[in-house]
């Protein structure tokens, strides 16, 4: 029988849970949707919408309007359906069937899922017990001689930012592309952008999914015009949609009303981290994003997950995974729900 490559076969699809309860704590989506003044403005436009025509294939407006947000011009920057397709363009483009990437363990998974995919090499460096890249970070990229590192900025799932100085010290190797991820740069502040005037082996990644605007799925990278003129020969057309881009258009334009959510959310993820630490069976790993990773003691974490499930909560634990068998991910909520997973909690201890 007619089958895809084994490779193909043998991986394993992206799942999320399928029928998640109320209380979604496993995602690390907004907890706010996009403010009432944006969804009003955008259902106002959407009576006259010409859904007929294609999109802007180019996201021109868009990209005009990121790069005056973030200080760059329109030809750095690249729009992705979602960060997750942007990815996929760099691996496409850079790697051939000899080529390597290189990532921390544990991160993101979808760097590995996507290079694979495509019969590109996969190094991974595991982190050391701070979840931080290890001493030997570059002894392992001298021995495995990667054409690509991701790094995830802060790191999902640890919710850590990995040492500076050593992603400086990587910057320096002209030879490899480093990808900085910033996925959830909005909750921690810190970010290498600027070094893309200086740096041309440097892509950064951001996402809109972490701010509201999950269900759009759009993400852009900032990057050396010319690597920004290669990557877009990758790019299938029309890869953002036009209800897509009427939403981000009205966002970027009240980017204010957004900026107040994702700062709340920063405040109440203090609030749960202090909520939290008044619990003996698990420790909290330090974090610098939207999400909290815990370190359970005494009990499997398969029954944590069943006992806030019994509640309507849903959380990230990670199941068959050697290096987090003993964590599960929370993401930050609002108020209310953040009291109703500390309650379900304490069921537990
Ligand atoms: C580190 C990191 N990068 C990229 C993504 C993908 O984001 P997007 O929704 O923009 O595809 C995620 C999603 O969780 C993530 O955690």
């Amino acid at each position: 029988m007619l089958q895809v490559r084994a490779t193909v076969r043998n991986l394993n699809p992206y799942t999320t849970d399928e029928n998640p309860p109320l209380l979604r704590f496993h995602a690390n989506e907004s907890p706010y949707n996009l403010p009432t003044k944006i969804r009003e403005s955008v259902a106002k436009k959407i009576k006259d919408f010409e859904f007929n025509h294609y999109p802007d294939a180019d996201c021109s407006n868009i990209r005009e309007l990121i790069a005056k947000q973030i200080g760059f011009e329109k030809e750095n920057i690249l729009l992705g359906n979602g960060s997750d397709e942007l990815i996929g363009m760099i691996i496409q483009a850079f790697c051939g069937d000899d080529d390597k990437i290189l990532i921390p363990k544990p991160t993101f998974t979808m760097y590995k899922q996507i290079a694979v995919a495509n019969n590109v090499n996969v190094a991974e460096v595991k982190l050391n017990s701070h979840f931080d890249l290890p001493g030997n970070f570059f002894e392992k990229i001298d021995f495995f001689q990667p054409k690509v590192i991701f790094l995830s900025y802060p790191n999902n799932p640890t919710g850590n930012l990995f040492n500076e100085e050593t992603i400086e010290k990587l910057l320096e190797n002209d030879s490899i592309l480093t990808v900085i991820d910033e996925a959830y740069f909005h909750f921690s502040d810190k970010t290498f952008i600027e070094k893309i005037r200086e740096k041309k082996n440097l892509i950064i990644l951001r996402s809109f999914s972490k701010v509201g605007l999950a269900g759009i799925r759009a993400g852009y990278l900032v990057a050396d015009p010319e690597f920004v003129r290669d990557l877009n020969k990758v790019r299938l057309p029309y890869n953002i949609n036009s209800f897509s881009q009427l939403v981000l258009t009205e966002a970027l334009n009240n980017w204010d009303e957004i900026e107040k959510n994702f700062l709340k959310v920063k405040t109440e993820r203090e609030n749960l981290i202090k909520e939290l630490s008044n619990f003996t069976f698990f420790n909290i790993c330090k974090t610098s994003a939207n999400f909290v990773l815990l370190k359970v003691n005494n009990f499997k974490t398969q029954y944590i997950f069943n006992v806030l499930r019994e509640n309507d909560i849903t959380v990230r634990y990670f199941e068959g995974s050697e290096l987090l068998e003993h964590y599960i991910r929370v993401t930050v909520h609002k108020k209310k729900e953040n009291t109703k997973l500390i309650k379900a909690l304490q069921l537990i201890e």
